[in-house]
């Protein structure tokens, strides 16, 4: 996958800016609140429809503009295309080709781009929620039943709750809602599990490519409702499960167990990484997740996905920070924002790096790094 040219209008802090993509590696640097984010930002808004940062798209048109643009190419399947975002405050419309895509599931399924970004650094001390948006996230765009599964468990699960909220419990529509809802809960969970174990597998690996420390066991450990891998024996178990929450369920008005309360723990060397690991050690852990995403999707969908690493070498030190230079070196296409690329690239490389710096919105110099000096 690879981005060809990027157009933005109107997004955030940036006017107009018309962006070719030369090299495999992009570093765009610069001062803080400068525009590095959002330019990222528009290229994942491009490949994915949505935004890392926010759900609220309103956020990314420009403060004194009624409506953003995002348009680009891109080369996926071998196959050039050109997609389109257009932001507006009533809404929001992609367009593969000139044609208007109206589901946008459809158009999250032709590009895929993994994204590290700063908030990721709290993904195991942060809420569950945030660790389940981590699997929806990564499974939807590798497996396009996964999210309509989602949304099918999603609206089972709000119409039993609607249903608990009644002052009479319609016994027969329960047991209806039940059967649907855990058969969704089977697939979806197992699919959640194949992840985590994939992305344990791969990220060990890359964690000690990126550490340079030999034997550090990573375990992830999902932890849901109920683990079965027999369709017929989930289902018998799951019934008793739920039965036996009822009345509590009655209580509360709320579905109290299932797999919209799943979760994962990461162990490094067996201690909780949320409780025990340092910053930096939580940061590579992370970034170590994301690069393993980024490695499954290749596998599993034969294209390399666009890698945007957003202020990911902050906080990591010298010979880290070389580590994930190099690994990322051999990927097809890479964004990377930091404040001083000189931070980042202090050795001889040979390959050819494109240097933005990004200044008020736009770019204010562009230039190629090679062997080290510009
Ligand atoms: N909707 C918007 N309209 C106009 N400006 C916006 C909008 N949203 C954000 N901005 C501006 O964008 C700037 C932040 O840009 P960005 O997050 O890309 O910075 P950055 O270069 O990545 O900085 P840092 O190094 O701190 O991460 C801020 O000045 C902010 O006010
Ligand atoms: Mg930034």
């Amino acid at each position: 996958m690879k981005l060809n040219k990027i157009s933005l209008i109107n997004f955030r802090n940036i006017k107009k800016l018309n962006l070719v993509v030369d090299n495999n590696l992009t570093i765009l640097y610069g001062e803080n609140g400068q525009g590095k984010t959002n330019i990222v930002e528009a290229i994942y808004l491009l490949a994915n429809a949505n935004s890392f940062r926010t759900s609220y798209y309103k956020e990314m048109i420009a403060n004194d503009a009624n409506d953003a643009i995002v348009s680009g190419e891109i080369i996926s399947n071998q196959r050039t295309k050109n997609y389109k975002i257009i932001l507006r405050k009533d809404g929001k419309q992609a367009f593969i080709n000139d044609n208007i895509v109206t589901k946008f599931s459809e158009y999250i399924l032709e590009c895929s781009v993994v994204c590290f970004a700063h908030s990721d650094v709290m993904l195991f001390s942060d809420s569950p929620s945030i660790r389940r948006n981590f699997l929806d996230k990564e499974l939807t765009s590798l497996y396009p039943l996964y999210i309509k599964h989602l949304i099918s468990f999603k609206n089972v699960l709000e119409q039993r709750n609607d249903l608990l909220k009644k002052p009479k419990l319609d016994e027969k529509l329960l047991e209806v809602l039940d059967a649907k809802l855990i058969e969704l809960s089977f697939h979806i969970s197992n699919k959640r599990k194949w992840l985590i174990n994939k992305v344990e597998e791969y990220a060990s690996v890359i964690y000690q490519k990126l550490t340079n420390y030999q034997n550090q066991k990573i375990k992830i450990v999902y932890k849901t409702f109920l683990e079965e891998e027999d369709i017929n024996i989930y289902f018998e178990k799951a019934i008793k499960i739920y039965a036996n929450n009822l009345e509590k369920d009655k209580e509360k008005m709320w579905t109290n167990v299932g797999i919209h309360k799943d979760d994962f723990k990461v162990y490094l060397n067996n201690l909780e990484i949320d409780m025990y690991a340092s910053q930096g050690q939580q940061r590579l852990m992370s970034l170590s997740m994301k690069l393993a995403v980024a490695e499954l999707i290749k596998n599993v969908n034969n294209e390399e996905p666009i890698i945007i690493l957003d202020d990911a070498f902050s906080e990591l030190d010298d010979q880290k920070k070389e580590s994930l230079l190099n690994y990322i070196y051999d990927k097809q296409q890479v964004f990377i924002t930091c404040t001083n690329y000189k931070n980042i690239i202090k050795n001889v490389t040979d390959k050819l790096i494109t240097l933005l710096h990004i200044q008020n919105g736009g770019v204010l110099e562009r230039s190629t790094l090679q062997d080290g000096r510009k």
